[in-house]
């Protein structure tokens, strides 16, 4: 099980919108469980396919509650607004306060293709659409406000 490599911005794959992922296969599975890997072995809450150069509807989260594996995601509810200061592992140094829905519910497949539905408040429910920004290419800092933004595009891209 290898650890993938963590792409960040600007890497333009961040800023792909993967395609619906089809019948769930082995190496999806084996692909969900690399992703799973990657996250803990970073220190991260949550992580996409397209941060691994993955151009897949996949994510992972684990906010301490134990390990969820979503495929397909899609947020069918919202309720409320809240926002927090929100990291990402592809924009490291960044800290972005993001107004986010309170509660949510969202429904996806899990890796045996089955339908789940999970309702979701606090820090999975705000794990949940920053995961879901990424695979819509859209990263904490298109919150940043517009002078902020510049700035982060103006710093050197650190190798
Ligand atoms: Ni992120």
């Amino acid at each position: 099980m290898p650890e993938l490599k963590i792409k960040t911005f600007p890497d333009t794959i961040l800023r792909k919108k993967p395609a619906k992922a089809g019948k769930v296969t082995e190496a999806d599975r084996s692909m969900l469980s690399d992703m799973a890997k990657t996250m803990y072995l970073s220190q991260g809450v949550g992580l996409a396919a397209t941060q691994v150069g993955v151009d897949k509807q996949f994510a992972v989260i684990d906010i301490g509650e134990g390990l969820i594996k979503m495929i397909n995601p899609v947020i069918v509810k919202r309720a409320g607004f809240e926002s927090q200061e929100e990291g990402c592992l592809s924009c490291p140094g960044s800290s972005v306060k993001v107004r986010r829905a309170k509660r949510v519910v969202v429904r996806f497949l899990d890796e045996n293709g089955d339908i789940m539905e999970l309702k979701a408040e606090g820090l999975l429910a705000r794990a949940i659409q920053h995961e879901l920004d990424h695979l819509s290419g859209k990263l904490i800092i298109d919150y940043m406000n517009p002078i902020k933004r510049l700035f982060t595009k103006k710093r050197p891209r650190r190798t």
